[in-house]
Order: structure tokens, then sequence, then C-alpha cells
């Protein structure tokens, strides 16, 4: 299995990961946004020329209010550089094959990367309710929210994971 950038040749209309809205952001947004938009950048997981998993990251930001206190003791007080991810699926076929942690790892050597070229602090993912627990096996933890509510349906878990958490981690290996 190889993880690599989305090609605009990349088939992805047999993707099925049992979730609509992931669904369709493959079959119709994730190439515009990618080629022509620069919105985010999505990674595919292919396997005997099948996508099998995605991923899409986005640069963004996070207030320092929203960091455990234990994180944010070190770091000046305005908005932070982060990874967002955005979103990730596995199609249903080649669940349970880890799949979706190679999409997570390759994530987390983006930031590694993005942290040394440009700055970033850490990941951030809005996860939906039944993947809280895939990301937390990562270490992945809630960040506080500060204003109002998430927007998503169904509501998601903001989680963030520290930089220094991924370089400790990628030192163990
Ligand atoms: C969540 C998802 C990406 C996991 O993909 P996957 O390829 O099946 O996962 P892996 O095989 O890499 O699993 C890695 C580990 O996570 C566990 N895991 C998988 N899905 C999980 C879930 N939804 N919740 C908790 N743990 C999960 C596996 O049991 C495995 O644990 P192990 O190492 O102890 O065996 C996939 O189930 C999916 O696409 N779900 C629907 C869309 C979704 O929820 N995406 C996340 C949006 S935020």
């Amino acid at each position: 299995m190889e993880i690599r950038a989305l090609r605009e040749s990349d088939d992805r209309s047999r993707f099925r990961s049992g979730d609509a809205d992931l669904d369709r952001f493959l079959h119709k947004y994730a190439g515009q946004n990618q080629f022509r938009h620069h919105i985010g950048a999505t990674y595919v997981a292919v396997e005997a020329n099948r996508v099998a998993g995605y991923v899409t990251v986005a640069p963004g930001h996070i207030e320092i209010e929203q960091l455990s206190p234990a994180v944010r003791k070190r770091l000046p007080r305005y908005p932070l550089p982060i990874l967002r991810l955005a979103r990730m699926a596995v199609d249903e076929t080649f669940r349970g094959r880890g799949i979706g942690r190679q999409l997570l790892r390759f994530v987390l050597d983006l930031a590694v990367r993005l942290a040394v070229d440009f700055g970033c602090v850490g990941v951030v993912v809005d996860a939906k309710p039944g993947a809280v627990s895939f990301y937390e096996q990562f270490g992945f933890a809630p960040l506080e929210l500060i204003e109002g509510h998430s927007q998503a349906r169904p509501p998601a878990t903001a989680m963030f994971l520290p930089l220094s958490d991924i370089q400790a981690a990628s030192k163990k290996k």
C-alpha cells in the first residue's frame, strides 16, 4: 500500500466509507479543492490502483486559550499555527487493516515537516462521535471550546496532539 498526494487521474468514484458526506467530498470536491482552489491537500492510500482511504489537511491556527494549561505554559499569547486534519475515511472494504493508522501517521509526519519549514505547534482534528477513541489512541485530547458551539452535524469534538508528543513518539519508533 502506498500513501501519496491525490492525482487528477485517480478514480475516486468507487470509494464508499459508509459516511455520505466523506464520500461526496472525495467524489466531488477533493480534486477541485486541491488542484484549482488550493484550499487543502488530499493524500490517498492506494492499493492495487484503488483508493482505499484518504485524508485531507489544511494549515490553520488555534487560540492559546484552547490549550490545556500544561501545553500553553511556555507559548506566546497569539494565534498558534497548526495542521488541521479536516477529513479522513477508509473504504469499508479495507477497514481494520491498519490503513487509518498509517494515514494518521502520515499526517503526523507532515506536521513535523510543516513545523520545520513554516511553524506548527500540533495537529487538530474535529472528530466525529464514533472516531473520538480512534484519535485518543494516538494521544489526541479534547480542546477547550472558546466560542459558541460547533456547527458540525453530528457535533464533532475538536481534539489536539502537540508537536512535542509527535516528536517524542517518533524518537521511540
Ligand atoms: C476511523 C477510520 C478512519 C479507521 O480506519 P481503519 O483503517 O479501519 O483503522 P485501522 O485499521 O488503522 O485501526 C487502527 C486502530 O484503531 C482502532 N479503530 C478503528 N476504527 C476505530 C473507531 N472508529 N473508534 C475507535 N477505534 C477504532 C482499530 O481497532 C485499531 O486498533 P488496534 O491497533 O488496537 O487493533 C474508519 O473506520 C472510517 O473511515 N470511519 C468512518 C469515517 C470516520 O469516522 N472518519 C473519521 C472522521 S473524524
